[in-house]
């Protein structure tokens, strides 16, 4: 049998007396691009935090490919790239250099990696070209180039369509199965959109009020 890409079990979080995370399981199996869904307020950010060991869980445990996140951090958190909520490039700076920037941090980052990535989200021929002249979709692929830096397993998107108009949510969608079907990346796809899920998922887990209902 594998291992899941990832797996909750049981964690839950609170804030004060509000209950925004209670008692989430969840397995996402290996090859599945999986969905997980919810209206705002839901709790399904809170949920990723807390499995990429952001924010310490109430109570529970979350594992990446079997590694506990917290108390295997190191091994867990290197075979997960993530885009939680937007990230913030500096807009005077070109993608490239942005990413070039960041890879630096966590090391061992070519100038080969670099263009794969921007190869793989399709900014190839704009990654020279300053951020605050990017679109909110080309910024949100820049986001996921940067979450491949360090070549994940896994790949975690909190609502990477969000104010994206139809046309780069489709070329959103379209990068998302590509990164399955074309590069074998286990995907994790978060929104409150149904219909993101809906056309791009293989298996789909909804969360309201910090439960899940389906
Ligand atoms: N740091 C925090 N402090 C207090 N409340 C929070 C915090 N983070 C999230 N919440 C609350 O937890 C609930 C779930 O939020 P969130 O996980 O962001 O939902 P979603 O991502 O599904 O929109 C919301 O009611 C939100 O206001
Ligand atoms: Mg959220």
């Amino acid at each position: 049998m594998t291992v899941p890409a990832l797996e909750a079990e049981k964690i839950s979080k609170t804030f004060g007396d509000l209950h925004a995370v209670e008692d989430l399981s969840l397995s996402v199996n290996e090859g599945d691009i999986f969905g997980f869904i919810g209206p705002n307020g839901a709790g399904k950010t809170t949920s990723i935090r807390m499995m990429l060991g952001l924010i310490e869980p109430s109570a529970g445990s979350a594992r990446i490919f079997g590694k506990d996140i917290h108390r295997d951090f190191k091994n867990a958190i290197s075979a997960v790239g993530a885009l939680v909520e937007g990230p913030a490039f500096y807009p005077y700076m070109s993608g490239r250099r942005n990413l070039r920037l960041f890879g630096r941090l966590s090391g061992g980052v070519t100038e080969d990696r670099i263009n794969e990535v921007l190869q793989m989200v399709g900014l190839g021929r704009r990654g020279d070209h300053k951020v605050k002249g990017y679109s909110q979709g080309m910024r949100q692929r820049l986001g996921i180039a940067l979450a491949l830096l360090n070549r994940p397993r896994l790949l975690i998107l909190d609502e990477p369509t969000n104010g994206l108009d139809p046309g780069a949510r489709t070329r959103m969608l379209k990068l998302i199965k590509e990164m399955k079907d074309d590069h074998g990346m286990n995907v994790v796809l978060c929104s409150h959109l149904l219909r993101d899920v809906e056309e791009t998922c293989d298996e789909v887990v909804i969360l309201k009020d910090g439960v899940i209902v389906h």
